[in-house]
């Protein structure tokens, strides 16, 4: 029986499809819900002499923080379930994977795919790790459109 879902998106369809399927599994459920957006750091060069500077992606803005918070947001409203938001900073599988051991959560949902656009595989980076690495059972939603 599950009593707490952890819903992850990156404000992909993907992600929004699998959250909707989160919420309705928590409605015949019963269960709360836990909504999480990482803003994925930038990567830090750890040695040589360029250590210290970020180089290969744009630092975080408030900007993308308030856009996500607001994703969140709309996706709890129209949720008609209990939800708990969180905008976290990081590596999002990872962040993924701790909070969901730190919530004692029963079940991840994520979704097949997310924002990269390669369609090769059958699922992205975030959900590969998040089924490798994740402390309670997965959920991964393919989107049966794509
Ligand atoms: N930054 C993130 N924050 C929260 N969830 C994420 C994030 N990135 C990916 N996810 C979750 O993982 C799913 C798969 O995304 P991902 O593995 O990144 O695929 P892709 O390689 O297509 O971007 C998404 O639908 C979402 O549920
Ligand atoms: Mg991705």
């Amino acid at each position: 029986m599950v009593q707490h879902l952890l819903l992850a998106v990156d404000g992909s369809a993907s992600s929004h499809h699998a959250a909707n399927q989160g919420f309705g599994l928590a409605r015949q459920t019963n269960s709360k819900v836990t909504l999480v957006f990482v803003l994925e750091s930038p990567p830090v060069i750890p040695v040589g002499p360029l250590s210290g500077y970020v180089m290969t992606s744009p630092p975080r803005t408030e900007a993308d923080l308030e856009r996500a918070r607001a994703e969140l947001k709309t996706l709890a409203h129209d949720s008609g379930v209990t939800v708990d938001t969180r905008v976290e900073l990081g590596a999002p599988a990872d962040v993924i994977c701790e909070l969901a051991d730190r919530l004692n959560v029963d079940l991840i949902v994520i979704g097949a795919r997310g924002l990269s656009a390669g369609t090769r595989w059958l699922m992205g980076s975030v959900s590969d790790r998040v089924v490798h690495h994740a402390p309670c059972p997965v959920l991964v939603v393919r989107d049966r459109k794509r």
